[in-house]
């Protein structure tokens, strides 16, 4: 089938984010101004540079939110700091209870049953059972195209300046995946457990 983006696609759903995949998933804590703290997560979530390390994830819609920036956004925008922890399998029924639609002020840590950790570098508190945190800094917050009829599509861009991983999910000095058993974002309503890898070596051009 072929459908141009503006016009129906006629399936049950629309089947644009079954398609880029799986997505990581990064579940972003963060505290506004008044030290009120939030978790929710974010599967247009990636790393995107080494040096210095940076990530970045979009808010889209925010239909659910009346039109209004997601709290994580106007929380980096108003106190520039984040966390993001990483989702596991043991952690799934967490991640999915994080992402309700609360009111700003609502603390998710709470309404999902989960712990805090103190950061080292950053005021937002880490996920205490979460292996691996990236403590960041927001370097940048760029506004995308949008319907004009939901509420503002944003891409918000941070520096990791901090990298927490528990010894237990490390072998020989490797992030051990069998170990950290991340989960990430799949289309429609579903998920992808990571449990398996396989390795490829890279090709280099021989000249002449
Ligand atoms: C696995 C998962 C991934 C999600 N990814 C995104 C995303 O990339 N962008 C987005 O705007 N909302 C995403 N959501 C929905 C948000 O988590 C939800 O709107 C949440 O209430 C936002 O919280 P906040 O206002 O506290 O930031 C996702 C939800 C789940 C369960």
């Amino acid at each position: 089938m072929f459908f141009p983006t503006d016009s129906p696609h006629g399936l049950p759903h629309n089947p644009f984010n079954a398609i880029v995949l799986p997505c990581p998933i990064g579940w972003i804590s963060s505290m506004d101004g008044a030290g009120n703290v939030n978790l929710a997560p974010y599967s247009f979530f990636n790393a995107v540079a080494y040096v210095p390390p940076q990530v970045m994830f979009a808010a889209t819609g925010a239909h659910d939110h009346g039109g209004r920036f997601k709290d994580t956004v106007r929380n980096i925008e108003e106190t520039r700091e984040f966390v993001v922890n990483i989702a596991t399998w043991d952690l799934r029924e967490a991640v999915n209870a994080s992402s309700v639609n609360a009111p700003h002020g609502e603390d998710e840590f709470d309404y999902a049953g989960l712990e805090k950790a103190p950061s080292e570098l950053v005021a937002p508190p880490r996920v205490a059972r979460s292996p691996v945190h990236l403590e960041c800094v927001h370097s940048q917050t760029v506004p995308l195209l949008d319907a004009g009829n939901g509420g503002p599509n944003t891409a918000v861009f941070g520096k990791v300046i901090g990298i927490h991983i528990d010894d237990a999910v490390m072998t020989d000095g490797l992030v051990d995946i069998a170990k950290l058993r991340p989960i990430g974002r799949l289309g429609y309503r579903d998920y992808v457990h990571v449990t398996e890898r396989f390795s490829m070596t890279r090709p280099v051009w021989e000249d002449g």
